[in-house]
């Protein structure tokens, strides 16, 4: 008996040294700058047992860190904000496909990366501000991106400048559309409407259509939720409300949507840990969490956007254009910005 006891807690000893040399974790490099996320990444680790070790930092930093580190990188996922981003990575090899009949169901093909390499976890779309006081429903109505070229907004427009990338990603969608030599004349004709010299981020143009220093703003729609939220101070939530929203392009293409997405890494020491990660992260409840703190819009269409945006809108319709065009056509949006003087 005694004999036993020893051999099965020789046995225990064991298992559990063995458990602690393949401990179970994930390490996550992400660029999504809201603290809001931790929390989720909490809620996995209680769920699964699954420790999350975080590196956040810029995004341009840690894809640059992902290559210099190599096949040595402890990298399992990389997260991070626009789908021209992922392309990047995708096209030098650094993700491989993501096996996982739950996220391919769950997730749009036109909001997945080529081979499934990576995924939208959560959408934004790229909408117009306007000062309510100056520009009438009626004209808004039926705004496109297109109609933006149009000489009677000269002089009106804001937007932040060509070397962000996501207005890159809104000019790469109007060339997979269009093709590049009428995005190029539309171009001419937008830039040419522009109310001052491109700068600041995109709640700086926001607040540029709320002070009249111009009457239309482009800029991503969760920032507006921000501001609205009072999280971003009272003075940018004073300026969010003399603002209102308009999805453009709902009688044609319909608005422009791009994605926070991850990628698993090709060289990923954890890459099972790293599906069960993404799987957990496009449940209702992570999703719910996600859209209700960011106000970025869901990826499973089961769960609502968050009030605070659903108010401007639930069911606009979303230009259907895949995101990874973003990335291929990047050099030719940039290029194109480029040529028409967009700064
Ligand atoms: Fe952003």
């Amino acid at each position: 008996m005694n004999k036993l006891l020893k051999t099965m807690s020789f046995i225990l000893v064991g298992i559990l040294a063995v458990e602690s040399i393949f401990a179970s974790e994930v390490n996550l490099y992400t660029s999504r700058h809201y603290d809001t996320d931790d929390a989720l990444y909490e809620d996995f680790t209680s769920e699964t047992g699954i420790k999350v070790n975080i590196i956040s930092g810029k995004g341009k930093a840690l894809m640059q860190r992902i290559r210099s580190e190599g096949k040595n990188s402890p990298a399992d996922i990389f997260i991070t904000v626009d789908a021209a981003n992922l392309w990047k990575l995708q096209k030098d090899g650094f993700f491989q496909s993501i096996s996982s009949d739950r996220i391919q169901e769950s997730v749009p093909s036109n909001l997945r990366g080529p081979n499934n390499e990576w995924v939208a976890l959560a959408k934004r779309s790229r909408v117009i501000f306007y000062n309510p006081k100056k520009i009438s429903k009626m004209q808004i109505r039926k705004l496109s991106y297109e109609d933006l070229a149009d000489s009677k907004w000269r002089g009106k427009i804001a937007i932040r400048s060509s070397n962000n990338i996501y207005n890159q990603s809104l000019v790469a969608s109007l060339i997979a559309n269009h093709g590049i030599e009428e995005t190029e004349k539309w171009a001419k004709g937008f830039v040419a409407n522009f109310s001052r010299k491109p700068q600041g981020n995109d709640r700086a143009q926001i607040i540029a259509v709320a002070n009249g220093e111009a009457e239309i703003a482009i800029a991503n729609s969760y920032y507006f939720g921000l501001m609205l939220s009072g999280k971003k101070g009272l003075e940018q939530k004073k300026s969010a409300q003399k603002v209102s929203m308009h999805f453009p392009s709902q009688t044609g293409r319909g608005t422009h949507i791009n994605i926070s997405g991850a990628g698993i890494l090709k060289n990923a020491p954890n890459s099972s840990n790293a599906t069960k990660l993404l799987e957990y992260l496009l449940t209702n409840k992570a999703q719910k969490h996600i859209v209700n703190n960011t106000y970025e819009y869901p990826v499973i269409s089961v769960v609502r956007p968050n009030k605070v945006m659903s108010q401007f809108g639930r069911n606009f319709k979303e230009d259907q254009t895949s995101v990874s065009e973003y990335g291929k056509l990047n050099p030719d949006a940039v290029r194109l910005m480029d040529r028409v003087g967009w700064k």
